[in-house]
């Protein structure tokens, strides 16, 4: 059976191009998705009541395995989930977790949102991206080798009582400065694995990319260490000291108030 594919469609298209097998007859995309991604993909499939709710850890899944979700990757998807390639790139696209162009063996995100940037965060990238001479999303290094970096500059990072923040592979760095980043990646490039401030110790991105799918070689060392901080905490201490609790629920919710009317 051929349907249409709707990633096809377009002006350009050869004829012959705009059919494709349907998902129960097509042969494996590429031999880069082993038995064991298959494996993994069944038994992240089988979490959900819907197929397609698993597309966001298998998109993960996908990118644990080439170190970016390649158009393979994408077709990929695709076929598990009995979704068209367009609607797989649609996702894949819009959130900015799936890289489309191969990664470095780490991923260095410098916050520049407000805060982090008025306290140093635009300075901070602004040398990473000097030093490592890559712009955004760029890869110093070859990628997927040793000590190969990509850098990026994120928006809030949800830390901005800790800022300057950065991240490696999802992991925090706080309080960072010029000279800590900057040895920071150091580090990174010489194969060490400085620990993160808070949280689980460092792995890369391909590591990470299979956690944020759901599967844990080793579950222990992913959950290992706080990660909560000591700002981060200090509103609650404080209160808890002086005995602060929020008001009650009122038994009966107060009434919404009345909308004005319609002109
Ligand atoms: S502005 Fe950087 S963590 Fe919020």
């Amino acid at each position: 059976m051929s349907i249409p594919n709707p990633e096809m469609n377009g002006p350009m298209a050869a004829p012959e191009e705009r059919v494709w097998e349907s998902p129960e007859v097509q042969s494996p995309v590429s031999p880069v998705f082993d038995e064991l991604t298959r494996q993994r993909t069944k038994e992240i499939v089988a979490k959900y009541p819907q197929s397609r709710s698993a597309l966001l850890p298998l998109l993960h899944l996908v990118q644990s395995v080439e170190g970016h979700v390649s158009q393979d990757g994408i077709r990929y998807c695709a076929e598990a989930l009995e979704l068209t390639t367009a609607e797989v790139s649609a996702v894949a696209t819009f959130y900015t977790m799936y890289k489309r162009t191969p990664c470095g063996e780490h991923l260095v995100s410098v916050c520049t949102n407000t805060l982090c940037a008025v306290l140093g965060g635009d300075d901070i990238y602004d040398r990473l991206r000097t030093k490592l001479g890559v712009g955004h999303e760029g890869t110093a290094g070859e990628p997927g080798t040793p000590g190969s970096i990509t850098l990026e500059h994120a928006e809030c990072l949800a830390a901005c009582d800790l800022a300057p923040v950065l991240q490696v592979n999802y992991e925090f760095y706080d309080n960072q400065s010029v000279e800590s980043a900057e040895k920071l990646v150091d580090a990174l490039q010489r194969g060490e694995k400085p620990h993160p401030t808070r949280g689980a110790p460092l792995t890369d991105l391909r590591t990470v990319s299979l956690e944020l799918a759901g599967i844990f070689t080793d579950l222990d060392a992913t959950v290992e260490g706080a990660s909560g901080a000591v700002e981060t905490m200090r509103g609650a201490a404080l209160a808890s000291d002086r005995g602060w609790v929020a008001p009650p629920m009122p038994d009966t919710p107060p009434p919404f108030p009345s909308l004005p009317e319609k002109k």
